[in-house]
């Protein structure tokens, strides 16, 4: 297996993140005409989607852009708040003005899951490959919701959430039991079929996974250390998160 070093961009937390992480997604958004754009929930992102929102709001680069849902909950209504398609017109795409029908997201109460993932994977291989996904990082590991074990050969599926995933969004949902136990999630092999991967970490609680997803073993029990077999990978972390 091929052992690539992404390039890694170090930047102080807070400020410096933000703006270097949101200059480089702009000029790598912009480099490419009419992108298939994946972009990730989160804490990690949000600072990034208000510096959208204040320097480059009126851009024309929104209105070329399409977006594609990295992951989303299973069996939940359409106005649920807590979707993540959602969540990311809220903090992002609405006021960017990207056109509704410029995004690509799972349908959450799909009556066939099956079918639901066949479909998703058809508008890829469609309109794929994405051109630009940005990531965050799970502190177990993961990218989008390939939960530790996901085969590094997966494409768009059905997955159980893990223990450690429920947990860490167990606020957000306003307990452990409302948390769901499934989502969608696009497979690791559509992620690194992604022309240009953007690896988005900060913070001292990401220091370890960050550690083993850039010097541990390549294995399917650390997801993101796929990201090591691919050449095209940029990943954008502050000092916190990449002091070891
Ligand atoms: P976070 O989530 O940005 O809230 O840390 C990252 C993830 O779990 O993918």
């Amino acid at each position: 297996m091929n052992d690539f070093s992404p390039q890694i961009i170090q930047t102080e937390e807070g400020h410096d993140f933000v703006q270097q992480a949101s200059s480089f997604l702009i000029k790598a958004i912009k480099s490419v005409a009419s992108p298939l754009v994946a972009l990730p929930t989160g804490s990690t992102p949000l600072g990034i989607y208000k510096e959208f929102a204040s320097q480059y709001k009126n851009d024309a680069v929104w209105q070329d852009m399409r977006y594609i849902a990295l992951d989303e909950y299973i069996g939940l209504p359409r106005d649920d708040e807590r979707l993540f398609q959602n969540w990311i017109g809220r903090e992002c795409l609405d006021f960017l003005g990207v056109e509704q029908d410029n995004r690509i997201t799972f349908d959450s109460l799909a009556p066939d899951p099956a079918s639901e993932v066949q479909r998703i994977n058809e508008i890829i291989a469609a309109q794929g490959p994405i051109d630009i996904a940005v990531l965050g990082l799970g502190t177990n590991g993961h990218i989008a919701f390939n939960e530790p074990g996901s085969s590094f050969d997966s494409a768009t599926r059905v997955i159980d959430l893990s223990d450690e995933t429920r947990a860490s969004n167990a606020e957000y949902w306003g307990g452990l039991d409302r948390v769901p136990t499934q989502a969608y999630t696009l497979g690791l092999k559509t992620l690194t079929d992604t022309k240009h991967i953007i690896l988005l970490v900060t913070g001292a609680h990401k220091a370890d996974i960050l550690d083993k997803v850039l010097s541990g073993p390549i294995t399917e029990d650390i997801p993101a250390s796929i990201l090591r077999t691919v050449p095209n990978v940029t990943v954008i972390a502050d000092s916190p998160a990449l002091k070891k």
